[in-house]
């Protein structure tokens, strides 16, 4: 599907985001884990979240669901059953990674793949560490989905994580449920700390010093009701949409605001967005607040070391902004855009070329000089939600028409952003 966008005048009014995709991911793991009924409100209206579902429903698991409203009803750790076929994460990394490991704590053997992207992604940095705890694991090439797991009774570690991943510190913990004592993961830099809060809410042992997270297993988690934030990654298009068009004001309400995930408020401001935020509250552990965002001029900035890892779903869309703002973005310590959905360094760089902005690419990262000018074109998400979205702010501040290729990608995070965008459109 090609979705057609105009330069657009100022965007005005308020928006409902669908809800987190890592928090619906991590809420809808540990319900099916627990013992009785938990119900989630707000759950995300991805493609994504929806593979994890069919996931554990092929594990076996009851879940009802009415629009964005879940009952998952988990019969405690030892309940799952061995699927009757390859369980189909979809494009999703986050499915099969996170549920990795607790398949390979299961007394049956599974096999877990997905589509296209996600079988060119890597898998090595699960299969090490679930290895390590004793389960056997056979991958394409050794390191590709689709993946065969054949589960063990797991043996707790301590896990120095090789790479920034939020992913795979959760694989290693939800393994760590199951096994005898305590599994340790070592962050190098900090991640997005939704599991070590939801374990929390579920009533699971957790200890955290500095960079070392701690679970004590074999766990008992107990059912809950929850309501899930919306999704700041995805309010992340919108926030830098009504930043550059002229004459915007947009309201995004009830967003999450996670302090390992709210460091794009503070870049955005950095580079002189006019973001406030009001209605700050706790919701099971997670801050939740309204967002007030306006146009503004903006300058540039620098994505480096830890705030790499922080603001690593949102770099698309900033490069967006970084052309628009008078000094221009650098990225640093991006490898890991590499292996995203698609190869996101080459992918932005690709659109923005066709945009005709100037980029330079590095093999961790980018430079995009400031003062430049989006003019109309056809640009591909190739795929990749995230470059379907980011691309559509583009369109928005280009000088004539553009196409979006492929834009149906959205959905596995966002179904609804083009009509939301659209509503927003005086
Ligand atoms: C996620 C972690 C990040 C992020 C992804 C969701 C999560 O991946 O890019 O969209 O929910 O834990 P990595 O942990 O692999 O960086």
């Amino acid at each position: 599907m090609a979705v057609e966008i105009l330069p657009s005048g100022p965007l005005q009014g308020v928006v409902r985001l669908p809800g987190d995709k890592s928090i619906s991911h991590r809420y809808a793991i540990l319900a099916a884990l627990a013992e009785g009924a938990t119900r989630i409100r707000n759950y995300s209206s991805g493609a994504d979240c929806a593979s994890t579902l069919g996931a554990l429903r092929a594990l076996g698991v009851p879940i009802e669901r009415q629009a964005s409203e879940l009952t998952i009803t988990g019969r405690g750790l030892e309940a799952l059953r061995a699927p009757e076929r390859m369980i189909d994460a979809g494009n999703s990394g986050s499915t099969i990674r996170m549920l990795s490991g607790v398949l390979a704590a299961q007394p049956f053997t599974s096999r877990i793949g997905g589509d296209a992207s996600l079988s060119r992604r890597p898998m090595d940095r699960i299969i090490s560490p679930l290895s390590e705890m004793g389960a056997v694991i056979r991958a394409r090439e050794g390191r590709f989905p689709p993946l065969e797991i054949e589960g063990r009774p797991l043996r707790p570690i301590a896990y120095s994580l090789p790479v920034a991943s939020a992913q795979v510190k959760t694989c290693v913990l939800l393994a760590g449920l199951f096994a005898q004592g305590r599994t340790t993961v070592i962050e190098p830099v900090p991640t997005r700390d939704h599991t070590e809060i939801a374990l929390r809410e579920f009533g699971a042992d957790v200890d955290i010093e500095g960079r070392r997270i701690s679970v004590e297993g074999p766990a008992r988690l107990r059912p809950g009701e929850f309501c899930v934030p919306g999704d700041l990654s995805s309010a992340a298009f919108f926030l830098v949409a009504a930043t550059l068009v002229p004459g915007s004001r947009v309201r995004l309400e009830r967003v999450g605001l996670n302090p390992t995930r709210a460091a794009l408020l503070d870049f955005l401001a950095s580079m002189g967005a006019r973001i406030r935020v009001l209605g700050l509250e706790q919701a099971h552990g997670e801050p939740v607040g309204d967002l007030d965002v306006e146009h503004a001029p903006v300058r540039g900035g620098r994505i480096e070391g830890a705030l790499t890892a922080a603001l690593i779903d949102e770099i698309p869309v900033l490069a967006v902004l970084g052309a628009a703002g008078s000094e221009g973005l650098e990225v640093r310590d991006a490898a890991e855009l590499r292996v995203k959905e698609t190869d996101r360094i080459a992918s932005v760089a690709e659109n923005l070329r066709r945009m005709g902005v100037r980029v330079e690419t590095r093999h961790d990262g980018f430079i995009v000089p400031g003062n430049q000018q989006f003019k109309g074109a056809e640009v591909d998400s190739f795929g990749d939600h995230r470059i379907a979205m980011a691309f559509a702010v583009a369109a928005l501040a280009a000088r004539g028409p553009s196409r979006i290729l492929n834009a149906e990608a959205a959905a596995v995070s966002y179904p609804e952003f083009f009509d939301t965008l659209q509503s927003l459109r005086s």
